[in-house]
């Protein structure tokens, strides 16, 4: 399985912000919204092996959410960010009475999390690595077929954030010289996978 874990800083938890304004009040939803849809959105094909969770961090008025985006199951994902920022906004929106897990659509189930304690579990699976520009390129690292990639959304980690996954040890991975945008991260990362398990190592 692959999966992708990206750290959501500054988009409302509560799902409080409007679909006019997503890299505003939405809090760069925009770019949250891309990632998704570019993840699992190939040219003509859903990619069903992926895995995908995103950690709102903590936004007054309700605590940090996580939304877990499983290949296998979704629907009602479109390329375009509007549609797919829909999806989650209303997901987060159900998410708010909530005190466990809910499939708010098919394939995307909302609840509550304790954001540190949700992190260290990811920093410490197996295959995990943290795409970083600070990281050794892809090719030094063994990756077998379980793969965990973290990353941030438009921000970088908190400093928490990474210091946890720096006392975890989690390696480091750069796509390359220069900063990308978490979406283009995610394009180029399930490219390293792709041509990896097309050369049958991964
Ligand atoms: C938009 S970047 C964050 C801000 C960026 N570090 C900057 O200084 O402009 C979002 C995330 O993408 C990942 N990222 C960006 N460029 C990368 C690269 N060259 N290699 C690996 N990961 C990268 C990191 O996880 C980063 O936190």
């Amino acid at each position: 399985v692959r999966r992708i874990i990206l750290l959501v800083h500054r988009v409302p938890a509560s799902g409080a912000f409007t679909l006019n304004d997503l890299a505003g009040g939405g809090g760069r939803m925009d770019e949250v919204a891309r990632c998704v849809s570019t993840a699992f959105l190939a040219s003509n094909e859903l990619r069903r092996e992926l895995e995908m969770t995103l950690l709102f961090a903590p936004t007054p008025p309700v605590g940090a959410r996580r939304i877990r985006i499983q290949g296998e199951r979704i629907r009602f994902l479109h390329p375009d960010e509007r549609s797919t920022a829909a999806l989650l906004k209303n997901a987060l929106v159900r998410a708010i009475p909530m005190e466990q897990d809910v499939e708010a659509s098919p394939g995307l189930v909302v609840g509550p999390i304790d954001p540190v304690a949700e992190l260290t579990r990811w920093a410490a699976a197996p295959g995990a690595v943290w795409l970083t520009e600070a990281g050794v390129a892809p090719e030094s690292l063994p990756l077998g077929e379980e793969t965990v990639a973290i990353l941030g959304d438009a921000d970088d980690p908190t400093p928490a954030e990474q210091e946890i996954l720096e006392r975890a040890g989690v390696p480091k991975v750069s796509l390359g010289p220069r900063s990308l945008r978490a979406s283009q991260c995610v394009d180029v990362w399930q490219n390293v996978l792709d041509r990896r398990a097309a050369a049958g190592s991964g």
